[in-house]
Parts: structure tokens; sequence; C-alpha cells
């Protein structure tokens, strides 16, 4: 008789001691979530505030907007041409790509959107056009939203920081 009580008691005290212990590891999976994109970002000694949450509607919009002006040379998928590296015959460099990969997370905004405005330079025969007669600051801010939003927390954070130090 005390045994068959026993066996009774067991699941009804450990199944909500079994849910609770999930929605513990799944709130603390959330909030570590949450503080790994809202914490300060310190390099080199040198902190910043937290990179501020990506604008979804500005992402969608320099999606598309990326998909019509610059896929075509720096890859549907942000991937760049093959062997980016390397210096042409002319002097210049093939399309790097964009996402976290590339080099475009090392620079600040500032130089980005110049670049993405005016073009490469002419000092090395550049052949990255300018878009300052064809896309809108808000537009060319968008493109480079929705180049943000394909890094990792790591360049995000890194390409905020430079951003903010420069
Ligand atoms: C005709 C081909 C072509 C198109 C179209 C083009 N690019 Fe480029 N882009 C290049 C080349 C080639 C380079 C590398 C040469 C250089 O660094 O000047 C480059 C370099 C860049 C760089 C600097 C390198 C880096 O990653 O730090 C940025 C930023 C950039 N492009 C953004 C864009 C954006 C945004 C668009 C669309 C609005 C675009 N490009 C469209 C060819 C192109």
């Amino acid at each position: 008789m005390r045994k068959k009580r026993q066996k009774q008691k067991f699941p009804r005290v450990s199944l909500p001691l079994i849910a609770a212990g999930v929605l513990a590891v799944i709130i603390a999976a959330f909030l570590m979530r949450q503080d790994a994109a809202g914490r300060p970002v310190t390099i080199n000694g040198v902190t910043v505030p937290p990179a501020p949450a990506l604008s979804a509607s500005k992402v969608a919009q320099g999606e598309g907007l990326y998909a019509q002006y610059c896929a075509a040379c720096h890859g549907a998928n942000l991937e760049g041409a093959p062997d980016w590296k390397k210096t042409l015959a002319d002097g210049s460099l093939p399309p790097p790509p964009h996402d976290g990969t590339g080099h475009t997370w090392h620079h600040p905004d500032g130089q980005l959107l110049n670049i993405i405005a005016n073009g490469g330079s002419p000092s090395y025969n550049s052949k990255m056009p300018g878009f300052s007669n064809v896309l809108t600051e808000d537009e060319m801010d968008a493109i480079l939203e929705y180049i943000k939003s394909r890094w990792g927390t790591d360049e995000r954070e890194f390409q905020w920081w430079v951003t903010n130090t420069r």
C-alpha cells in the first residue's frame, strides 16, 4: 500500500518541477540573448554604448535596393567576387563580400556611405560606381542597415565601435 501511494505521488510533484525547470532554462537563454545584443562594447579599453537594434523596416527596404543596385557585383548573397583579394591587371580590386567574411565591417558608417555615394578611389582605378545620382541618402542608409543585418554580433559590435570612435 505504501509503495503504491509513493508511486502516485511522484509524478504529481515532479511534473510541475520539470515544467518550472524548462521554463527557467528558456528564460535564462532569452536573458543571455538580450545581454549579448545589448551590452556596452569595449575594445582597446574604450567603451561605447550598446549597438542599437537595427530597424526591421529599413533592413527590408535595403534588401530590395541591394538586390537591384549592388547584387550584380557584390553577389546576391553578399558573397563578393571569387578571389576578391587579388588585384586585377588594371590595378583595380574585384568587388569584396559585404557579409562577415569581407572587410566592410572594418569601416565606420561615414566612410562606407561616402564610398556608396561617391564610388571608390580613382587612385587605384576603382570600379566601384558612385550612387549619389541614383539613390537618396535614406536609401543608401537602408542598404547599409541591410548589410549590417547580415553580420554576426562580433562584426556588428566592432563596426558600431569603430563608427563611434573615429
Ligand atoms: C559595377 C560593379 C559594382 C556595383 C554595381 C557596386 N559595387 Fe561596390 N564595389 C565594387 C568594386 C569593384 C569594389 C572594390 C573596389 C574598391 O574598393 O574601390 C567595391 C567596393 C565597395 C565598398 C568598399 C569596400 C568595402 O566593403 O569596404 C562598398 C562599401 C561598396 N562597394 C558598396 C556597394 C553598394 C552598397 C552597392 C549598391 C548600391 C555597390 N557597392 C554596387 C563594384 C561594384
